[in-house]
């Protein structure tokens, strides 16, 4: 995943590195509900934990983890979790998070997901779990999913929680007065989409200086084809009209904490999905 792209990683990171912080104990705090999360409350949704099943003593690999709170939730109900980022900065949140909350048997490490296997040396695991706004940073699902299916024990799974592909596509525009849901991205481009940017989706107005993201689209047929080219069953998938963030403003409210789904009037969309692959023996 790196060659042609390589610039694209090199801004992407220095971006997630400028957030780490501002997310973990800044003024992106409370988007995360780090207050909330520290007192014991859980960052998944509660489908993740009917869909994933069971975690007691089960090895948990949580890829793109940032700053930690999902890996250290699955922690929470047993299971022994591995976290894994490219960001040295919001690793160390991750460990921070830890050691607050006693947590001493979960592992950070840093490294792409390109380099997952190496750095995690060949280990297998129970269940990867990943998403929450993670492929879209990836430019190349099959190569992703020929990662994944490494780090999955046979009969394992691997389970999402992520965008939906419309979502990834659309803008809020205003038409006399009123806001407007439209599709922007074009769903068939290969080739990244470049933006530049200063805050964050936890705080819009942080000044984090402009940076420079580089995001890509993967529709369902590409995330599906990939997994089953690469020995993976899909055993579940379902779209729901909420999202795990606020992609404009204005538009959304709250309703369940750490989701958020549109105001009434608008036309509901798929905002997430989840998907539970289990890899074959
Ligand atoms: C939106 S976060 C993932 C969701 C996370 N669970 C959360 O809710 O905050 C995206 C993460 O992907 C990481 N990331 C982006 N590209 C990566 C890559 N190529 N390899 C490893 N991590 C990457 C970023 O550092 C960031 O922490």
């Amino acid at each position: 995943m790196t060659g042609k792209y390589e610039k694209c990683f090199a801004d992407n990171l220095k971006s997630w590195n400028a957030v780490a912080q501002l997310h973990a104990q800044g003024s992106g705090a409370e988007f995360y509900r780090i207050e909330e999360f520290l007192q014991g409350e859980c960052k998944l949704g509660p489908w993740e934990l009917e869909e994933v099943g069971d975690v007691a003593r089960k090895s948990l690999l949580h890829l793109q983890c940032h700053i930690g709170t999902d890996t250290l939730s699955w922690s929470r109900y047993g299971a022994q979790v591995t976290g894994l980022d490219f960001s040295p900065a919001a690793i160390v949140e991750a460990e921070r998070f830890a050691r607050l909350l006693d947590i001493d048997d979960a592992r950070f490490v840093v490294a792409a997901v390109s380099a997952a296997e190496t750095a995690l040396n060949g280990e297998q695991f129970d269940i990867v779990y990943t998403g929450r706004g993670a492929i879209c940073w990836l430019p190349d699902l099959d190569e992703w999913a020929g990662i994944c299916a490494q780090l999955v024990r046979p009969d394992g799974i691997l389970y999402m929680e992520e965008t939906h592909p419309t979502l990834d596509l659309m803008e809020v525009i205003q038409i006399d007065g009123k806001q407007v849901i439209q599709p922007k991205y074009d769903p068939f481009r290969t080739e990244p989409v470049s933006e530049d940017y200063e805050g964050s989706y936890a705080d819009r107005n942080a000044k984090t200086g402009s940076q420079t993201n580089h995001c890509w689209e993967h529709g369902f047929g590409e995330i599906i084809n990939a997994l089953v080219k690469h020995g993976f069953e899909i055993e579940l998938l379902k779209e729901r009209p909420w999202a795990f963030f606020e992609p404009w403003e204005d538009v959304f409210e709250p309703v369940i904490p750490n989701y958020w789904k549109l105001k009434d009037g608008f036309v509901p969309l798929p905002m997430s999905y989840s998907l539970r692959a289990r890899k074959r023996c």
